[in-house]
């Protein structure tokens, strides 16, 4: 299986939150360069907003090159989340606060052979998570509120980032930060200073004219920072 991260490089996942849905396979190839697809998961509880579910993720899944990283924003993680794995997503991410046992789920989706991210809404604090970070490949500190995509990337986001990518290093622990939010050419760098090495983007790549040019050059400032 194509692995969508890994703790030692920097990885761009285009969101197709904003793509065009009716020519998916058109919108797929232009982010042919990136590293994998993040994928939208809301189920209009969790989050506002709805959006696909099993059976469109395995389409995507097909459709695509990349590996799928999807991010569920959905209340029933619990039991939910497996599905996603069972339709060839490569990593699957629940939120914090939607799961009761997110040990057990992360240990489950590990089993499956997928990767296993934790995500935090932006007032979630990270430190209750630490005691369990290294049951996960990732955690994902969300930079905006979670719903919808082009909203401007709360730099009061960046401290949380630090002490994540601190307490990680310090317990010796292979786990990706992947930062979700507002990321663009303005702000990747200081997601990537403070210890981000996974970086979705999504309007700021599907409004480019050129998709390519733009993951190409934010993995280029991402790169400017070495992994931690
Ligand atoms: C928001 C989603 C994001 C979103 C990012 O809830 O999780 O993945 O699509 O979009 P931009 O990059 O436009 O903020
Ligand atoms: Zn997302």
């Amino acid at each position: 299986m194509n692995t969508p991260y890994s703790t030692d490089g920097h990885f761009i996942h285009p969101s197709i939150l904003n793509a065009d849905f009716m020519s998916i396979g058109t919108e797929l190839e232009r982010i042919s360069t990136a590293d994998s697809v993040h994928v939208d998961v809301m189920d209009n509880h969790f989050v506002p907003n709805l959006t696909f579910g099993p059976s469109m993720v395995e389409q995507i899944v097909q459709r695509s090159t990349l590996p799928i990283d999807a991010h569920l924003m959905i209340a029933e993680a619990d039991t939910e989340a497996q599905a996603y794995a069972e339709v060839g997503a490569s990593s699957v991410t629940f939120h914090l606060e939607a799961a009761r046992a997110p040990v057990k789920l992360a240990r489950d989706l590990r089993r499956k052979n997928v990767q296993a991210g934790v995500a935090l809404r932006p007032a979630t604090p990270v430190e209750p998570l630490l005691d369990i970070i290294g049951e996960f490949d990732m955690l994902l500190l969300m930079t905006v509120e979670p719903g919808f995509g082009g909203q401007s990337f709360l730099e009061s986001m960046l401290p949380k980032i630090r002490r994540a990518r601190a307490a990680i290093s310090e317990s010796n622990l292979e786990v990706s930060i992947q930062v979700d939010g507002g990321v663009s050419r303005e702000t990747i760098e200081r997601c990537a200073e403070a210890g981000a090495n996974v970086f979705v983007a999504g309007s700021a790549i599907y409004r480019a004219q050129d998709a390519a040019d733009e993951i190409s050059a934010l993995r280029e400032l991402a790169q400017r920072h070495p992994t931690h």
